[in-house]
C-alpha cells in the first residue's frame, strides 16, 4: 500500500521506515529541504537505535523515498499519517494546533480524488480531528475521504521495537471503510487493532502518558519517604510491580519525567478538562512536583559539594538511548548548577549537540566520560545510560581517589564505588 507521512519527526521517521518493514511504500514529506536531501542519502537526522540500519535498507529497497513536494507524494497514496508537531503554545499550556492545521490544508488542498484515509498521528487535543474534518470539508475539492485519530505510542529510543511489537493499536473512526483500509495497514502487525470513536482514541492517548507521568511522580514521592524512612525504592518498587494490576513498568525512580511528551501532553490534559469546566488534580500535581523536583536535586547537590569544588555531570539527555535533550530534568539541573558552580563538565554520548543549544557557554563539554570526571570532586549521573553502567570501572580510573557520586538515576550497584561517597535516590 502507498503510504505518504507528513513530518519526519521522532514520530514520522520511525512510523515511516515501521510501514516499510510491513510491506509498505512509504515517501515521507517535509518542509525542510536540507533534512529531505540527508534522508534520501541515508542520514538520519535523528538518533534512534535500528533507525539508520533500516532507513539504509529501505533506501535501498526503493520502499522510502523523502521529498519537500507535497503533491508528488500525495499521488496514490491510500493512507496519508500526519505527524507533525504540537507543541505547547505560548499561553504554557494548551497544545499549539499551527502545523497539523497547516499540514491538514495542504494535504487538502493538493489530495487526488480516489479514497483515502487522513491519519491524525500528532498527539492533538479531543475534538481536533473534528477541526481537521472542517478543514478539508473547506478547502478539498471533493468528499472521498474520511478522518481518523490514530494515536502513537512509541517511546523515544525504542521507536522501532515499539512499531513493531506495539502493545496495541488504537483506531478512531466510526467509518468502516476507514477501519477496512486501516486494518489493511497493519495486516502485517501481530498487535490487536482496537477500535473506538474518535474522540476516545484522542483521549486514549492524553490519558495513557498522563497516567504514566502520575506513576513517575508517584514513585518519585515514595523514593523521597524512602530516604527518609530507611526503606529502599528499588526493592518497594519491586514489590509492588509484583501485582499485575499495578504492573512493574514505569517505576523508576529518579529526577522526574522529561521529553517532548510528558510534560507537554500533562499540561494540556489539564488545560481541556479547565475548557470543559472540570479538573485533574492528580495531573496537576504531578506536573508541579515535577518542576520541584529539579529544584529538590539540586538543593541535595549542594549540600553535599562546596560551590568551589568540580562536577563532573554524565547524561543530559530526557534518558537513555536518544539524543534528545528537549524539557529534559538533566540539562534543567545542569543550568540550575551553573548558577552555583564554575567548575562543571558535562558528557552525554548523545544528546551533547543538542544540550549546547540550551547550556551553551554555561558548562565545560568534555569528548569522553573519562575526560569529563578528570579532577572532579562530585561525579553526578543524571542519565541511565548503559554505557556509564558497563565502563564505571574504567570511568572511576581517571577520577579523584575517592570523591562524591551522586547517582540520580539508579544506575550503580553501590558495590562498583566502595572507595567512594555513594549517594542514589530513595535509599
Ligand atoms: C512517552 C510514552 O511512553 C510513549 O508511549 C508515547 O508514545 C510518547 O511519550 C509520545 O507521546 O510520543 P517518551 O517521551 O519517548 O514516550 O519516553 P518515556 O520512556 O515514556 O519516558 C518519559 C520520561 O519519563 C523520561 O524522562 C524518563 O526518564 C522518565 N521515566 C520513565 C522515569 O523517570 N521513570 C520511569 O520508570 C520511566
Amino acid at each position: 500500500m502507498k503510504v505518504c507521512i507528513i513530518g519526519t519527526g521522532y514520530v514520522g521517521l520511525p512510523t515511516g521506515v515501521g510501514l516499510c518493514t510491513l510491506g509498505h511504500k512509504v515517501t515521507c514529506v517535509d518542509k525542510d529541504a536540507a533534512k529531505i536531501a540527508n534522508l534520501n542519502y541515508g542520514h538520519s537526522t535523528l538518533y534512534e537505535p535500528y533507525l539508520k540500519e533500516l532507513l539504509e535498507e529501505h533506501l535501498k529497497n526503493k520502499a522510502i523515498k523523502f521529498t519537500t513536494d507535497i503533491k508528488k507524494a500525495l499521488k496514490d497514496a491510500k493512507v496519508v499519517i500526519l505527524a507533525v508537531g504540537t507543541p505547547t503554545s505560548n499561553d504554557g499550556a494548551s497544545a499549539d494546533l499551527t502545523y497539523i492545521k497547516q499540514a491538514a490544508k495542504e494535504v487538502a488542498e493538493n489530495l487526488p480524488n480516489n479514497y483515502t484515509v487522513i491519519c491524525t498521528k500528532s498527539t492533538v487535543p479531543v475534538g481536533t480531528n473534528d477541526l481537521i474534518e472542517d478543514i478539508f470539508k473547506k478547502y478539498c475539492m471533493h468528499t472521498n475521504w474520511d478522518i481518523v485519530s490514530l494515536p502513537e505510542f512509541l517511546k523515544e529510543g525504542c521507536a522501532i521495537k515499539d512499531f513493531l511489537l506495539a502493545d496495541r493499536i488504537v483506531i478512531g473512526t466510526d467509518s468502516k471503510r476507514a477501519r477496512q483500509r486501516i486494518s489493511t495497514l497493519y495486516s502485517g502487525h501481530s498487535s490487536e487493532l482496537y477500535f473506538t470513536s474518535r474522540r476516545s482514541a484522542e483521549l486514549i492517548k492524553y490519558a495513557s502518558n498522563a497516567f504514566l507521568a502520575i506513576k513517575i511522580n508517584y514513585i518519585n514521592e515514595i523514593a523521597n519517604l524512602c530516604e527518609k524512612c530507611g526503606a529502599k525504592v528499588d526493592e518497594v518498587a519491586k514489590g509492588m510491580g509484583l501485582d499485575r494490576r499495578i504492573g512493574n513498568k514505569f517505576l523508576q525512580a529518579g529526577i522526574g519525567f522529561g521529553g517532548s511528551c510528558f510534560p507537554k501532553d500533562t499540561k494540556a490534559l489539564s488545560y481541556t478538562a479547565q475548557e470543559y469546566k472540570t479538573n485533574m488534580p492528580l495531573v496537576d500535581v504531578a506536573i508541579l512536583e515535577n518542576h520541584c523536583r529539579v529544584s529538590k536535586l539540586v538543593k541535595r547537590i549542594e549540600s553535599l559539594v562546596k560551590p568551589t569544588q568540580k562536577l563532573a555531570l554524565l547524561g543530559l539527555t530526557f534518558k537513555a538511548n536518544t539524543d534528545d535533550c528537549r524539557e529534559s530534568q538533566a540539562v534543567k539541573i545542569a543550568d540550575k548548577l551553573s548558577k552555583k558552580y564554575k567548575h562543571i563538565k558535562v558528557y552525554d554520548p548523545k544528546g551533547m549537540d543538542n544540550a549546547k543549544k540550551v547550556l551553551k557557554d554555561k558548562v565545560e563539554y568534555a569528548k569522553l566520560s573519562t575526560d569529563a570526571v578528570k579532577g572532579a570532586d562530585a561525579i553526578i549521573i543524571l542519565t541511565g545510560w548503559n554505557s556509564f553502567k558497563v565502563n564505571f570501572k574504567k570511568i572511576l580510573k581517571n577520577s579523584k581517589k575517592s570523591c562524591i557520586i551522586i547517582d540520580y538515576v539508579n544506575l550503580l550497584n553501590p558495590k562498583q564505588v566502595t572507595n567512594h561517597k555513594y549517594y542514589c535516590i530513595g535509599k
